[in-house]
C-alpha cells in the first residue's frame, strides 16, 4: 500500500495529518467573511482582512527554501530542547504529531519530553481576529518550567510592494506596545485608517517586535536568537521589519494544563477617530475585540458557534450511500471547498499569491453554483457585484477586485465566453431561490452610476454579445479566449515579454472561432429561453430560441470533425481539434459543451464524441483537456502550446473540465462511465498520497497528464472552479436531484451496481427526504416516484410550504 500521511475522520469532519512531512504543504483555510488565514499542516501561511493583496496582515514568503517558512508559530523552550506544536520551523523530532484541518479551523497537536502543546486556530463568527488557543499540558510527575515564545511577522500591508519597495519599506515600519498587546501601525499616521495587533490573555515577561533583535541577523525562523537563549530582547521596532513575539514563563505542576488566548486582530477606525493622543492609535476597537475573547471559556463558546454555522451550512443536502468516499465528499470536503473558493475566488492558496488575480467574471460566476444553496444571500450580493463589472455591448471585464469591486483595467475584456457565465450564473441562483425580485434590480455598466439597467436586461445582451460577434461559419467568435484562458488565437506572439492574454497582436478580420462557446451558448441560451418563458417573455423566448436553433444548425455543419466536435477555427479560418491537425487534434471542451448541450444527440452525434474522448482523452487519472499533447510552440495558438506536454492547458487533466464530459455521459444515460470519470478525479478515491502530492481532501485545477513526466501529481489545489463543476455534477446530474423553477426534479444517472441511496435536501423552506432505490441495477430513468406516500406521474415533486417535510421514495 502505498505511503499515507493521514486520514479522514468524518465524524469530526476533520482530516487528520498525522506526518509533518507531507509532500506539499497541507493547507486549510480560516475566516468566513472578511478576516481571513491560510494555514498549513505546520502552522505555515498568513491572514489579511478582506482583500489578499492591500490588505496583507501578516508577512509571507512565496515559493522559499525550506518551503513554507513564515506563519504562527509558537516556540517552546524546555531546558536545552526549543521546539514547536507543528513540528516546523525548528523541525525537533516530536514524540507525537497531528493536525486536524476542519471547517475553518485547524488544531495542531505537538508532544515532546512530556509536555503537550495544543493550539486551536479558527477566526470567530463575525470577527476581525484570528484565535490561537494554546493548551499547554504536563503529562510528567515532575514539575516543568518552560519558556515560550509566540512569533508573527508583520506585512507592510500591501503584500505586493512589501516584496519589492525595499528603500522604502526598511524605514516605515512602526509598533505600539501596550501590557500584552502589540500593535502594527505602518503607515497609519498618513493616509492608512488601519492597523493589526496579536495580544495573549496573560501578563507577559517580555516581548520582541523587531525582527532582527529576535531572531539575529543571520538566523532563520528555525534558530531565533532570543529563543535559543531564552531571553527576549524587549526589542521595539522602528522600520526594518517589525514582528510580534511574547515571552511567557510558565511552570506546570504534574498533570496539569493551562490554556493561552493570543488574538490576531485587526481594526479600522474612522478618519477622525484614529488617535487617542499625539501618535498613540486609538485602541478602542481592539479593546473591543480582546474583552471578547479573553477567556478560554469565551473562545470555546465562539468555537461552538462556529461550528453550528457549519452544521447549518451541512445539513442542506446530504446523502447516505454505501460508499463512504462518495459520502464524505458530498457531505462535507466538496460543499467546504465550494465556500472556501467563494471567499477566496481564485486569490490567495499556495499557488495564488494573492496579489496577482482579483475576481474572474467567469470564475465567479461558476462558483456560484457550489455555494448559492448555502448562502443564498452572498450569492445574490456577488451576482450584482460581478454584473455590475459589465460593459454596456454585453462584454466583460474579465476580472475584479474586490475591495473596490471595478473591473481590473490591467486585463481588460475580450474573453468571448464571459457574458453566457452572467445567463448561467443568475439561472442557477434563480433555480435555488425562486427570487425572481433579482432580475429586478438596477445594475449599472463598468460601475458607472446613471447607467443601470435591470440585471435581466444585462442577461439579454449578454446572450446578445454573442449572436453580435459571430464569424464566418456562424460560430461565436473567440476574442482574446473562451473558457481556456491559454487558448489564444488572436495573440500571435513572439516576445517573451508579452502576456499571452492581454496581447492581441492579430485581430482585424480574425476568423477565430470557438466551439465551446457555441455549445456554451446552446446550453445557457437554452436556461436563458426557459426563464423567458416563466416569466411570460414569450417573444424574447422565441427570438433567443431562433438563434439557438440556428446555432445548432452551424455546429452541426461545421464544427464536427467526423468522430468528434472541433475545437475552434484558427484567426485564418483553419480546424483546430481536427484529426486533420499534426497535435491537438480533439480536445475536451467541445466536446463536453456539445455534448452537455445534447447537439446532434438523435443523430448520434454525442456517442461518438464521448466514444472519441473516452478513445483519445481518458487516462488512468482523469481526462486530459487534448490529444496529442503539443511539443512545439504554435504562435497561431498561444499559451496552450507553451506548457511542456501533459501539464495545465497542454493535455493536463484539468479537474474543472471533466465533469463537462460526465455531464455529457449523463445526457445520454451512461451512468457507469459518469460514475467512473467522477471517481477518477475525486480526491476521496487518490490512491496514492505522494504521487497525488497537494491535499487529498480538496480538488485541484489540474492532474498532470499521460503525457507529463509525473502522470497523476496534483497542482493547483482548492481555489478552482472544479469544486462547484463537480457539486453541479454530482448532486444535480449522478445524484440527480435538481432544483427548478417549480420544484424539484429527480433524476439519477448512476452506476448500475448502486442498489440504493438517501439524499437530505432542504429547499426553498421544506425539507425533502428523498430515498432512491434502483433493485434491478438501472443506470437512469426514473420508473415510479411516490410522495409522502402518494404515487405522482413525471418526476417533478412540486414546491412545498415552507417547514414541511416531504418524504419520497424513488425506483430506478
Ligand atoms: C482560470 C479560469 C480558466 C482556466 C482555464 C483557470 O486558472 O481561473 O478562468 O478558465 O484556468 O484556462
Amino acid at each position: 500500500m502505498a505511503k499515507e500521511y493521514g486520514h479522514y475522520d468524518d465524524a469530526a469532519r476533520e482530516y487528520v495529518i498525522t506526518d509533518p512531512c507531507t509532500p506539499w504543504p497541507w493547507i486549510n483555510y480560516l475566516g468566513t467573511e472578511d478576516f481571513f488565514g491560510l494555514i498549513s499542516n505546520t502552522a505555515g501561511g498568513y491572514s489579511f482582512c478582506k482583500d489578499a493583496k492591500f490588505r496583507r496582515i501578516t508577512r509571507y514568503r512565496y515559493n522559499g527554501v525550506p518551503m513554507d517558512a513564515g506563519g504562527r508559530y509558537f516556540y517552546i523552550k524546555d531546558g536545552d530542547t526549543v521546539w514547536n506544536p507543528g513540528w516546523k520551523p525548528c523541525k525537533t523530532p516530536l514524540d507525537f504529531y497531528e493536525c486536524r484541518h476542519g471547517m475553518n479551523y485547524t488544531s495542531i497537536e505537538g508532544r515532546k519530553d512530556g509536555v503537550t502543546a495544543k493550539v486551536l486556530f479558527f477566526v470567530p463568527l463575525m470577527t476581525w481576529a484570528e484565535v490561537q488557543k494554546l493548551t499547554l499540558t504536563n503529562t510528567t510527575d515532575k514539575v516543568k518550567k518552560l519558556k515560550l515564545f509566540s512569533f508573527q511577522e508583520w506585512c507592510l500591508w500591501n503584500a505586493s510592494t512589501d516584496m519589492e519597495n525595499f528603500q522604502r519599506n526598511f524605514s516605515t515600519g512602526e509598533v505600539e506596545i501596550e501590557g500584552s498587546v502589540i500593535y502594527h501601525k505602518t503607515e497609519y499616521k498618513e493616509r492608512r485608517n488601519h492597523y493589526a495587533y496579536y495580544s495573549v490573555n496573560a501578563t507577559v515577561q517580555g516581548f520582541d517586535s523587531d525582527r532582527e533583535s529576535f531572531l539575529g541577523l543571520y538566523n532563520g525562523f528555525d534558530a531565533p536568537q532570543a529563543v535559543l537563549e531564552g531571553k527576549p530582547r524587549n526589542s521595539v521596532a522602528h522600520g526594518w521589519s517589525p514582528i510580534a513575539s511574547h515571552y511567557l514563563e510558565i511552570e506546570l505542576k504534574p498533570g496539569e494544563s493551562r490554556d493561552l488566548v493570543f488574538v490576531l486582530g485587526y481594526v479600522e477606525n474612522a478618519q477622525d477617530d484614529k488617535w487617542e493622543s499625539k501618535g498613540v492609535i486609538n485602541k478602542r476597537m481592539a479593546r473591543e475585540t480582546l474583552s471578547r475573547l479573553d477567556t478560554a471559556a469565551k473562545v470555546d463558546a465562539e468555537f461552538k458557534r462556529l461550528c453550528q454555522y457549519w452544521d447549518n451550512l451541512l445539513q442542506i443536502f446530504s446523502v447516505k450511500s454505501a460508499d463512504e468516499r462518495l459520502d464524505r465528499t458530498v457531505n462535507i470536503w466538496n460543499q467546504y471547498q465550494c465556500m472556501i473558493t467563494f471567499c477566496f475566488s481564485r486569490s490567495a492558496s499556495f499557488f495564488e499569491s494573492g496579489i496577482g488575480r482579483g475576481m474572474g467574471f467567469r470564475d465567479s460566476n461558476q462558483d456560484l453554483i457550489g455555494f448559492v444553496h448555502q448562502i443564498p444571500e452572498r450569492a445574490r450580493e456577488r451576482i450584482i457585484d460581478i454584473a455590475s463589472t459589465q460593459f454596456a455591448d454585453g462584454g466583460c471585464y474579465h476580472q475584479y477586485q474586490p475591495l473596490t469591486k471595478r473591473g481590473n483595467d490591467g486585463i481588460g475584456g475580450g474573453f468571448n465566453d464571459d457574458p453566457m457565465w452572467l445567463i448561467f450564473g443568475v439561472c442557477g441562483y434563480l433555480r435555488e431561490t425562486g427570487d425572481f425580485s433579482i432580475l429586478d434590480e438596477p445594475v449599472p455598466f463598468d460601475n458607472v452610476p446613471g447607467s443601470e439597467k435591470s440585471l435581466f436586461e444585462h442577461l439579454t445582451i449578454s446572450f446578445d454579445h454573442v449572436i453580435n460577434n459571430l464569424g464566418p461559419h456562424g460560430l461565436p467568435l473567440i476574442g482574446r479566449a473562451d473558457w481556456n484562458d491559454c487558448m489564444n488565437l488572436n495573440c500571435f506572439s513572439n516576445d517573451p515579454d508579452e502576456s499571452f492574454q492581454t496581447t492581441e497582436n492579430k485581430t482585424e478580420g480574425s476568423k477565430a472561432e470557438s466551439l465551446m462557446i457555441a455549445g456554451l451558448f446552446v446550453f445557457s441560451g437554452r436556461d436563458y429561453v426557459e426563464l423567458c418563458r416563466h416569466l411570460g417573455r414569450n417573444a424574447e423566448a422565441d427570438r433567443a430560441q431562433k438563434y439557438i436553433d440556428e446555432m445548432v444548425v452551424s455546429v452541426e455543419k461545421y464544427g464536427w470533425d467526423g468522430e468528434w466536435f472541433l475545437r475552434a477555427y484558427d484567426y485564418f479560418g483553419r480546424k483546430v481539434g481536427s484529426k486533420e491537425n499534426e497535435e491537438g487534434q480533439i480536445f475536451i471542451e467541445s466536446n463536453g459543451w456539445c455534448t452537455m448541450a445534447g447537439i446532434g444527440l438523435k443523430e448520434g452525434l454525442c456517442d461518438k464524441a464521448l466514444d472519441s474522448v473516452k478513445e483519445h482523452l481518458d487516462s488512468e487519472h482523469g481526462i486530459v483537456l487534448n490529444n496529442p499533447a503539443f511539443t512545439r510552440y504554435y504562435i497561431e495558438y498561444g499559451e496552450i502550446s507553451s506548457y511542456p506536454a501533459g501539464y495545465k492547458e497542454n493535455a493536463g487533466i484539468f479537474c474543472h473540465n471533466n465533469p463537462w464530459v460526465i455531464i455529457g455521459e449523463t445526457v445520454r444515460g451512461n451512468g457507469k462511465a459518469a460514475m467512473e470519470y467522477w471517481r477518477k478525479i475525486c480526491p476521496a478515491y487518490i490512491k496514492d498520497q505522494t504521487l497525488h502530492k497537494v491535499e487529498p481532501y480538496v480538488y485541484s485545477q489540474m492532474v498532470a497528464g499521460k503525457d507529463a513526466f509525473r502522470p497523476g501529481e496534483g497542482k493547483n489545489s482548492w481555489l478552482t472552479g472544479t469544486a462547484a463543476w463537480n457539486w453541479y455534477t454530482i448532486t444535480q446530474f449522478i445524484l440527480g436531484i435538481k432544483p427548478t423553477y417549480n420544484g424539484l426534479e429527480i433524476d439519477p444517472c448512476i452506476s448500475p451496481d448502486m442498489k440504493e441511496y438517501k439524499v437530505t435536501r432542504k429547499f426553498r423552506g421544506a425539507t425533502y427526504e428523498i430515498e432512491i432505490k434502483n433493485p434491478n441495477g438501472a443506470t437512469h430513468g426514473i420508473k415510479s416516484i411516490s410522495v409522502n406516500g402518494k404515487e405522482i406521474t413525471g418526476n417533478l415533486i412540486p414546491l412545498f410550504e415552507e417547514d414541511s417535510f416531504v418524504k419520497i421514495t424513488a425506483i430506478l
